[in-house]
């Protein structure tokens, strides 16, 4: 391995540059020559890069989003794209590609393998659902910002005697509002692996808390799995209690990462590095049973896991008093 390339794709996520870093540090300590590809797979296939040497990556670990920043490529979802893509790598003497993402960035290294494309990937999403990993470079940021709004939005929902229901990310996964609803000791937490439509249970709870002398009220909902306003207004229907909707939304994808976030994106990146060292083809770095491992990137997309820990969300239910 001479030279190799490194980007971020899909949803930005805290703890990237962390990942880049390491990545860089990594193959520079090699002598392994290192390209930045800008803007994700659209940068692949445009040719938009940069030579990375250690200055470029120095005190970037506290920084939110990506250095390389980053794109969802419909193009790239296009052989015609792909195949050009490969032609920049191998125009540039370019033996290997490191691309940082969640699903959909593992599926594109899946189908740049067909044009002869060795790519290895890491796990960098918010949602935390690439099934393959226990941890996705992010998911702890995003835990704790969504933490701390309804923290603040708590404040103002005591001070009115109000219910709020707050909606956060998380695409086809509630960990990110079953971690900020338990660790706000949320009234209910609505997310797509448990949901059962059961609106009635939700109203009977706060009514009967109202009953007990309660004030305020919190509903924590992952986005998409039902209408945020819509349940805010069949609550005050149904209860009389006035109720507001905060949507959480991008303020959950910036910020400075945990150091979790920043331990993490080091891990990774260097492993992603050593792999590759070792002589790694289309492996997707991993985490399990806190230990990184790798597998190869089509047997990691085939893993089916509903991560969603049951007893996590019972137990919020039982400590929802
Ligand atoms: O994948 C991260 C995420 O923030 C999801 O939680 C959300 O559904 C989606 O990205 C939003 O996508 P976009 O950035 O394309 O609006």
């Amino acid at each position: 391995i001479r030279k190799i390339a490194v980007l971020t794709s899909g949803g930005d996520a805290p703890g990237m540059n962390s990942a880049v870093r390491a990545v860089v540090v990594s193959a520079i300590n090699s002598g392994i020559e290192i390209v930045g590809v800008m803007r994700g797979y659209e940068g692949l296939i445009d040719w938009e890069t940069q030579p990375l040497g250690l200055a470029d990556v120095r005190n970037i670990n506290n920084q939110g989003g990506t250095i390389l920043f980053t794109s969802r490529s419909e193009r790239f979802l296009q052989k015609e794209y792909r195949e050009q893509a490969a032609k920049n790598l191998r125009d540039h003497d370019i033996d290997a590609l490191v691309a940082i993402g969640g699903d959909g960035t593992l599926r594109g290294a899946i189908a740049f393998q067909d044009e002869g494309i060795n790519t290895i990937c890491i796990p960098g999403t918010i949602d935390r659902d690439v099934a393959c990993s226990e941890y996705t470079l992010g998911f702890d940021t995003a835990a704790n910002t969504a933490m701390e709004a309804i923290d603040r939005i708590r404040d103002s929902s005591v001070s009115h005697g109000r219910c709020s229901v707050v909606e956060v990310m998380g695409r086809k996964r509630g960990y990110i509002a079953l971690w900020a609803g338990m660790a706000t000791s949320a009234d209910a937490i609505i997310i797509p692996e448990k949901w059962d439509g059961d609106f009635d249970s939700i109203i009977d709870t706060i009514k009967a808390k109202h009953a007990d002398g309660r004030n305020s009220y919190l509903v924590v909902v992952a986005e998409g799995v039902t209408d945020a306003p819509e349940l805010a207004q069949m609550i005050l229907d149904k209860t009389g209690i006035e109720s507001r909707v905060s949507v959480l939304g991008y303020i959950q994808r910036g910020g400075q990462p945990t150091a979790k976030d920043r331990m993490y994106g080091s891990l990774m990146g260097a492993y992603a590095v050593d792999v590759l060292k070792k002589g790694g083809t289309n492996r997707m770095v991993a985490i399990k049973n806190d230990i990184l491992i790798d597998y190869d990137i089509k047997e990691a997309i085939d893993i089916q896991n509903n991560q969603l820990d049951s007893f996590q969300y019972e137990l919020s239910k039982l400590l929802a008093e």
